[in-house]
């Protein structure tokens, strides 16, 4: 019963092969044949067409712009307006453009001079070409990868776009106002940076030499209205039934691992699960970038920090975990578990903080357990690996998989429950999975949850102890059907 189950979604079942259709009887006076069409060779795939995010400008427009730029910065004192507020920025900057615009005698349309006061302003005061983009809420990440491309992911979908910028220079300055904010520096000497923008989106900078074609800016878009589990619910990334499930997880503090891919939503997930945490009970979440949103009265949310350009005042997510047990904390959830601060997360759960939770990045539940594992074994506390094993049995109840899919969507793809181990190996049961079942002729994978038909988990008895478990057994019951 407990055997190796398969990992990563269900595959389609294999479709029964179709009856081959009746031939036609041989006439007598048939046409002979004709040669069978050559196989012609694959045609090259076009490359892919920019999405428009912006209007497509002639190179006119982009000389005039260039020229208009540096006319202003000679122009203005920038200090000065740096200590302007942005509206009155803004409105400095318009009139001396317009002012160089008549004393160059520059040819344009109203609409044209509109597009460009926008962009410079967005280029002096803001950040430039990605305007656009940061203001739309649609668009879940920016990928920048040097000067001349930059992609978007829409609806799971990655597009590249018609955002360009002037040149690398400008792209590394935009970088640079980026992290100067959160008082970090990118350059040659210290080329990898983490921040984060004003509105929350989470930004990664790798700049030159370490990335080839020019900077490489990567931007999670901080989404203002969070994915709610009803949300969740609506896109068919989880059935009501685990989502029923689910909320039982989290509100009878059943510790859980939340496991995916990078993108798969498991952050989203993690938010979504702290929303069955009661009001009373006293939460700290750990992150190297806070995104969590939590809805709770008590929660303390603390944050890592990168060491300074000297390489001293680093503090770890190791540290933060170990911190918090002095806080008295009723649920620990770390944002992304990726270190050795796993074996304190383990031993939170493990002793009365029940109902903790954490991320890690894992394609299975079962690879989720492997990694928890080698992350402890590599904090080099020199633990053998079978206490270990016991350890993650003893702390963790239940992984749930994120994933995403070919055709872009999100979804929970396994609740699977940590029973035991037997020997040497950890026992798990599913208790949802997701069945995909084909594909409809836009690409779209079809597909259902569905319980496995297990009607007693290993955590009934809490769920018993919390009054649940009448809602257990029948969201089981109803997604067995
Ligand atoms: N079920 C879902 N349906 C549709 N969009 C989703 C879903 N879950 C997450 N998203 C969107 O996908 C994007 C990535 O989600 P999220 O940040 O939760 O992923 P992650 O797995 O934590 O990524 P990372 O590995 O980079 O931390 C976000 O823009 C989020 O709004
Ligand atoms: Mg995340």
């Amino acid at each position: 019963m407990f055997g190796k189950r398969a990992e990563g979604p269900v595959p389609p079942k294999p479709r029964p092969a179709k009856p081959a259709a009746p031939r036609p009887a041989p006439k007598a006076e048939a046409p002979p044949k004709a040669a069978p069409p050559k196989v012609a060779p694959p045609k090259p795939k076009a490359p892919p067409k920019p999405v428009a995010v912006e209007p497509n400008h002639s190179d006119a427009y982009f000389q005039t712009k260039t020229t208009i730029f540096n006319a202003l910065i000679d122009t203005i004192d920038l200090s000065q307006l740096a200590q302007l507020d942005m509206e009155s920025a803004a409105e400095e900057i318009r009139d001396i453009v317009n002012e160089i615009i008549s004393i160059k005698g520059l040819q344009m349309s109203i609409s044209e001079q509109e597009a460009l006061l926008q962009d410079i302003c967005n280029d002096v005061l803001g950040y430039g070409p990605l305007e656009p983009l940061l203001a739309r809420d649609d668009i879940a990440d920016i990928m920048v990868n040097g000067a001349n491309r930059t992609f978007i992911e829409v609806d799971g979908k990655i597009q590249l776009t018609n955002v360009r910028f002037r040149d690398n220079a400008q792209l590394m300055n935009i970088c640079q106002r980026i992290v100067s904010q959160v008082g970090r520096r990118v350059d040659e000497a210290s080329p990898i940076c983490d921040a984060r923008l004003p509105d929350g989106s989470r930004v990664n900078v790798i700049a030159p030499p370490l990335s080839i074609d020019g900077a490489a800016l990567t931007i999670r878009k901080f989404k203002k209205d969070k994915l709610t589990i009803n949300n969740l619910v609506e896109f068919g990334s989880i059935s009501p039934e685990g989502a029923k499930v689910l909320g039982i997880v989290g509100s009878c503090r059943i510790n859980t691992l939340i496991s995916g891919g990078t993108g798969s939503g498991k952050t989203t997930l993690l938010n979504c699960m702290t929303s069955f945490i009661e009001e009373d009970e006293r939460v700290i979440t750990c992150e190297d970038a806070a995104e969590l949103q939590l809805q709770q009265p008590h929660v303390v949310r603390l944050e890592t920090r990168p060491p300074n350009l000297e390489g001293q005042g680093e503090i770890t997510m190791r540290d933060l975990v170990k911190n918090c047990l002095r806080m008295r904390p009723e649920r620990i959830i770390v944002g992304e578990v990726r270190g050795p601060e796993a074996f304190d997360l383990l031993q939170a759960m493990n002793t009365g903080h029940d109902g903790s939770m954490g991320t890690l990045h894992a394609n299975s539940p079962r690879e989720a357990l492997s990694r928890l594992e080698s992350m402890i074994t590599m904090g080099g506390l020199g633990l053998p690996s079978r206490t270990i094993r016991e350890m993650i049995v003893g702390s963790v109840d239940v992984v749930i998989q994120a994933a995403r899919l070919r055709d872009g969507s999100r979804r929970i793809t396994h609740i699977t429950e940590v029973l035991g181990t037997e020997g040497d190996t950890i026992i798990t049961q599913d208790l949802f999975v997701y069945d995909m079942n084909g594909e409809d002729e836009d690409g779209k994978i079809l597909g259902r949850h569905k319980s496995t038909g297990i009607a007693r988990p290993g955590f009934w008895d809490r769920a018993r102890y919390y009054g649940r478990h009448g809602d257990l057994a029948e969201a089981l019951d109803a997604a067995a059907e």
